[in-house]
């Protein structure tokens, strides 16, 4: 069975628009969870432009709910989440000016900084991942890393689907990729820009064992209901 994770991020985005307490991402990790979600994912930016500390903390206190918190490597966003213990973290790259996490990490980069910070998370039992851009060379990299998974950034297949362009490319670079983390035992992720349409064709991915979805699921929610939506996405994945 692959997994849904349910990004709540834009809860709280809608929520800062009015800079009151509604809607409540809180209570969206609770109601994603009770409508199947396997996993709520938050990411605490460091302009905290919508998760916030407290957020954080709350919703990583809830029992029996799995919380995959994305982290970028910034001292001061690690500390914070090595204090509030989720069950899982992904280290995603950020840039002030992005309105979304824009591309897989530069692993050559920050390896040294990333596999301390693995190393970290290990100790405390949390699971970690890396989001990637779909690229064998950064697959074997973050193995090196030490990594328990990598998410693939699927955006740019996303995009092209969406744009009705050929996917082929992109379907083989995320397959191939999938293929050689599964066989060298890392768990491959994939998220980023997904809809119904996208998700479906990337679920042939047999090694793909989770998905997580944000903007989509909460837009389509206040069309359809989360539980629909929910519903729809863990027919569609299994
Ligand atoms: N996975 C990761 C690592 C992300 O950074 C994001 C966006 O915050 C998502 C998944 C979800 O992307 P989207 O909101 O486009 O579904």
């Amino acid at each position: 069975m692959k997994r849904l994770g349910v990004n709540i991020d834009h809860i709280a985005t809608l929520r800062n628009a009015r800079g009151e307490l509604h809607p409540d991402p809180f209570y969206a990790a609770k109601i994603v969870k009770s409508h199947g979600a396997d996993s709520v994912t938050i990411h605490l930016r460091e302009d905290r432009r919508h998760i916030k500390d407290l957020d954080a903390k709350n919703i990583c206190a809830i029992k029996n709910l799995l919380v995959n918190l994305e982290i970028s490597i910034k001292n001061e966003i690690v500390k914070k989440a090595l204090k509030i213990k989720p069950n899982y973290i992904c280290i995603v790259p950020e840039n002030r000016k992005e309105i979304t996490t824009e591309g897989g990490l530069n692993l050559k980069k920050n390896k040294n900084k990333i596999k301390f910070i693995i190393r970290l998370f290990k100790k405390k039992k949390i699971r970690t991942s890396l989001f990637i851009n779909p690229s064998l060379k950064d697959v074997l990299t973050s193995k090196e890393l030490g990594t328990d998974c990598i998410e693939i950034h699927t955006g740019r297949f996303a995009n092209l689907v969406k744009s009705k362009k050929n996917t082929k490319k992109e379907f083989l670079r995320i397959k191939k990729s999938s293929k050689l983390a599964s066989e060298i035992g890392i768990e491959v992720h994939a998220g980023h820009g997904l809809d119904y349409k996208s998700t479906k064709i990337l679920s042939k991915i047999k090694e793909i064992k989770e998905f997580n979805i944000g903007h989509f699921i909460i837009g389509e929610s206040i069309f359809f209901g989360i539980k629909k939506v929910i519903k729809r996405f863990k027919k569609i994945i299994n």
